[in-house]
This record gives structure tokens, C-alpha cells and sequence, in this order.
């Protein structure tokens, strides 16, 4: 789609490439990845009011490393390169780039030389981030150093007369902490954008679009309850209020009061068209004796097209189907690319949904960074706590239910998680960390309860930090709350005698027990 306003990132294979953008449209403007080797042709069919070219793990001196068509730099837009897109850009334009002696990795100090519009209002000395091998060590006459550090005299550097900027450091990173002044700086000062990405703008862009889609036909919405599908809902209801059925599948396997917070959020206070499977039996009676976590999850996998199509089947007309993709999974499944057709990457909880039914998608989300999805919620008046929901999977408790998934343990973790919830939302931690739970473990220890010996379950409380949770850290939950919430959990909820305090990271281990 064409917007009026767009920063194209060249993406040369960077770790960062994602957070770009994320920068670029913290500062409202629309930003999104394109292959390395668009054609400039096609990169003005975006209508770009700046380009930038990412980092990259290659060495421009390799013979195989990623180029970019080199008539880009004759589009008359500013061009940004970060650490390899410098380097390229500046071999492109001058020539020869040099590699230094000295590797500069992890925290450098950056002197700012010079009052160029990239690096104004940087303090003359500042840290930065540095993470490639190579760094310029000469660049071409045309070039002016704007700012160096001890082992690199071209940390930040500019053309002399064509707009194209160089920074060796990484401004997108969180160790670089006045990464976000290079940005508004390239945007305001160089490519002189005027900054209209703003999720109300797109609450109106996408109700249009929706509409142009879907017509006069009824769209069908997967609800679960999480923050992308209750965004979708919301969006769509907006946009087509009656033509669209909200179906939620009760798998026995939510938190306690979890259905009943969706029921009254959408059915209430949205007014949705909502129907409410109620599949707990089902899913249950299938689930009995299955232990081994794959297998849980294909059952479950199963039922849930069973359920959702039981329910679908009943609704008259329906032409599409509703998801909550985002731009994180579109990029993953690696066609999220402008430029190149889009491809359709089933999201893992409702795989296989479409085919089956033989709906169309329609993926409002699929252009947003899971940040901006929660504000379009909150743009859209949904409730605080759904917004700022942490994530839950789709298999739900079963993948916290260590061993068989029975109605006894079932009510043994839900008990315990609402306290560990309720302890955490006291405690003003709730929106501090990233995901928290109680996990039930698969043994019985032994505990003393009043003058007699128990044997009773042993549950796990997991809480973690994270940006975007393929790396975590264990949050440090002060003591004497982990310690409420034990003393609550092993009095108040039958069957408990002992909690542990999971101390691991990922990698290597993951979020969830499994
Ligand atoms: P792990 O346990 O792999 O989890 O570190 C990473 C994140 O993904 C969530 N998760 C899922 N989410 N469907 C989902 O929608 C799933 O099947 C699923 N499995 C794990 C997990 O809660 C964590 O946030």
C-alpha cells in the first residue's frame, strides 16, 4: 500500500532491522523492511521521504555480501546507513572503504565534532553502541567526519554534497542512549517529514480499508481473549459493526475468570456479536492421559478447528476470516518484504483455519509492532486490562499443567495463578513484568501440616522480563512478595504444600514449563 509518508529500511540481514522501524515510527513516521536488493524503481514506487540501510552481519570486502541497487542514491531522498549500510553506502559513493585495525564491539565513547543536522543536539560526548567487525577506518575525500571515537575517526559521517549520512554505531539500540536524537534528527531535520503515523491515523486508514475488503459480508473473528485477537475485534466492529461474529472457544483451559472478562468486555460493553463455544468437555475428555506435551498440543490443535468450525458452520454468509497477525510474524515467515507478494503466515493457534473454511483473511494488524497494537486498543476505548495483558498461549493452561490435564489440577494451578496474579497487581508489578504464572508440577513432596505429614503438589511461580520473548530475563521479584504469594498459595488453595521460584533465563530454558 502507498502511504504519503514511509522510511524503507534496506535490511542487510541485521539482528536490529525490526527495531528500526520500531524507532522510526516511535517518532511517527511509518517505517517498514524491504529486501536489500529492491530496485530503486520500486523503492520510489513507496514514495520515501528517507531511506535507511541497516547493519548487517557480512564484511562489504566479502564477494557475496548483500548490495543495493546503487541508482537509489540518485532518488533525491536522504539516505541513512547504519554500520554496514555506511559502509556500503559510502563504497558506492567514493569507493574505497578501509577496514580498521582495531574492532570496536559493545560500548564506545562518541565525540561529537562537528554540528551537522544528524548529530545536533547530541551532547559533545556520549555512549554508543558498536557491534561489527569492520569499521571505516578511511573513507573517501567526499566524506566529513561529524563524529569519532577513539578507535574510529568516522563514527558518524556525512557526504559532502549528496544527502547520504553514515552512523558506525547503532542509534536503535537501548545502549546507545541518544539513539532516538540521530532519528529525529534524520527524520525532522534531514528528511523533513512531518510525522503523521499516529495509531488514530490508523484507526481511520484501517476502518477504511477494512470496509473497501469486506464490503457487505459478515466476517468471523477467533476471539481468545489476548491482546491481538480483542484488538482485531474491536477494530473490526468499528469499521463494520453488524456484518461481523465474534467466536470465542472455551477450551476448559483459561484462567479463572477469563471467560467471563471476555463476555463482558465484547458482548457488554462493545456490544459484539458474540458467540461463546463452550468446548470444556471435549477438550478435556481428549485430553485424558495425554502427558507428553506434543501431544497435548495436537490434540488441543484438533479440537479447536472442530469447535470453531461447529461454530461457524452455524453463521449464514460469512465471507472472511478475522486475524491478529502482526508485522513481527509477516517479516518471520520471511514475505513480509514490500515489495514482494505478501504471503500469509497462519498464526500457530488457528492454523489451518482458513483452508478448511475457505474464508478469506482479513489481518488489520499486519503492518503494526505488538506497542502499537496496545495503543490502537487504547485509541479504541478497550479496557486497561486487556491492553496490557501478558501474553497467554493458545493451548492455555494445559502447557502449564505439567503431566495429565485433569479438572482437579486444572482448579489446583487456576487457584494458585489468580493469587500469584493478585499478589503481582497489588504489588504494582503487574505491568513491570512481562509474563507471570504458576505452573503445576508433575510431583508430590512431602510437608507437615498441623501434626500431620502431607503429600501434596508443588507449584512453580514463573515471572519474567522480556522485550520480545525469544530471550528473557527471570524478574526479580522482591522477596517478601514472592513470599505472600507463597504463604497464599500453600494456605488458601487445596492440594499445595510447597512454591518454588523459577531462577532460569531463556535461553536455554523457554517461558513456559511445557
Ligand atoms: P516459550 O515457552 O517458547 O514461549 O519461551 C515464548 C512465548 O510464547 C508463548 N507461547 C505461545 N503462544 N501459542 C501462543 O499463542 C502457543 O502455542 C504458545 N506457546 C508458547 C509463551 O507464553 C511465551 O509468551
Amino acid at each position: 500500500m502507498q502511504r504519503d509518508e514511509v522510511i524503507p529500511i534496506l535490511d542487510f540481514g541485521s539482528q536490529y532491522a525490526q527495531l528500526i522501524a520500531r524507532r522510526v515510527r516511535e517518532k511517527g513516521v511509518y517505517s517498514e523492511l524491504v529486501r536489500p536488493d529492491i530496485s530503486a524503481d520500486d523503492l520510489r514506487k513507496l514514495n520515501p521521504v528517507g531511506i535507511i540501510l541497516s547493519g548487517g552481519p557480512s564484511s562489504v570486502y566479502e564477494p557475496n555480501a548483500p548490495r543495493c541497487d546503487p541508482k537509489l542514491f540518485d532518488l533525491g531522498v536522504p539516505v541513512l546507513g547504519i554500520c554496514y549500510g555506511m559502509q556500503i553506502g559510502a563504497q558506492i559513493l567514493g569507493g574505497e572503504v578501509h577496514p580498521a585495525k582495531a574492532r570496536e564491539y559493545g560500548r564506545a565513547k562518541l565525540k561529537v565534532t562537528s554540528d551537522d543536522p544528524l548529530v545536533r543536539g547530541l551532547p559533545q560526548d556520549t555512549t554508543v553502541w558498536m557491534s561489527h567487525g569492520d569499521q571505516v577506518k578511511d573513507l573517501p575525500p567526499e566524506f566529513i567526519a561529524l563524529a569519532t571515537t577513539p578507535t574510529c575517526p568516522y563514527a558518524a559521517a556525512r557526504h559532502a554534497t549528496r544527502p547520504f549520512y553514515g552512523v558506525q554505531f547503532h542509534p536503535e539500540v537501548t545502549h546507545t542512549p541518544r539513539g532516538d536524537q540521530v532519528f529525529a534528527n534524520f527524520l525532522y531535520e534531514i528528511c523533513r517529514a512531518r510525522g503523521n503515523w499516529t495509531m488514530g491515523n490508523f484507526v481511520e486508514e484501517a476502518v477504511g480499508r477494512i470496509r473497501r475488503q469486506v464490503g457487505t459480508k459478515k466476517v468471523i473473528c477467533g476471539l481468545s481473549g489476548g491482546v491481538d485477537s480483542s484488538v482485531t475485534a474491536a477494530l473490526l466492529q468499528k469499521a463494520i459493526g453488524e456484518q461481523l461474529v465474534c467466536i470465542f472457544v472455551d477450551n476448559g483451559l483459561l484462567r479463572k475468570n477469563e471467560r467471563e472478562l471476555v463476555e463482558r468486555t465484547f458482548r457488554d460493553h462493545f456490544h459484539i456479536n458474540l458467540i461463546t463455544s463452550d468446548a470444556t468437555d471435549p477438550f478435556l475428555t481428549e485430553l485424558k492421559g495425554v502427558t507428553d506435551p506434543q501431544q497435548k498440543r495436537k490434540v488441543i490443535g484438533r479440537e479447536f478447528i472442530e469447535a470453531f468450525k461447529r461454530e461457524a458452520a452455524k453463521i449464514d454468509g460469512a465471507a472472511f476470516l478475522a486475524q491478529g497477525t502482526l508485522y513481527p510474524d509477516v517479516i518471520e515467515s520471511g514475505h513480509g518484504y514490500a515489495g514482494t507478494a505478501a504471503n500469509i503466515k497462519l498464526h500457530h493457534n488457528v492454523g489451518g483455519l482458513p483452508e478448511e473454511l475457505g474464508f478469506e483473511l482479513v489481518e488489520p494488524l499486519r503492518e503494526l509492532f505488538k506497542d502499537e497494537v496496545r495503543k490502537v486498543g487504547e485509541v479504541l476505548g478497550l479496557p486497561e486490562n486487556l491492553v496490557w495483558r501478558h501474553p497467554f498461549p493458545g493451548p492455555g493452561l494445559a502447557v502449564r499443567v505439567i503431566g495429565e490435564v485433569t479438572p482437579e489440577r486444572l482448579r489446583v494451578l487456576r487457584d494458585a495463578d489468580e493469587i500469584v496474579l493478585e499478589e503481582l497487581v497489588a504489588n504494582g508489578l503487574y505491568r513491570k513484568t512481562s509474563q507471570v504464572f504458576a505452573a503445576l508440577l508433575p510431583i508430590g513432596t512431602v510437608g507437615v501440616m498441623g501434626d500431620a505429614r502431607s503429600y501434596d503438589s508443588v507449584v512453580a511461580i514463573r515471572a519474567v522480563e522480556s522485550q520480545d520473548f525469544m530471550t528473557a530475563d527471570w524478574a526479580r521479584i522482591p522477596f517478601d512478595v514472592l513470599a505472600t504469594m507463597s504463604n497464599r498459595i500453600i494456605n488458601e488453595v487445596r492440594g499445595v504444600n510447597r512454591v518454588v521460584y523459577d531462577i532460569s533465563s531463556k535461553p536455554p530454558a523457554t517461558i513456559e514449563w511445557e
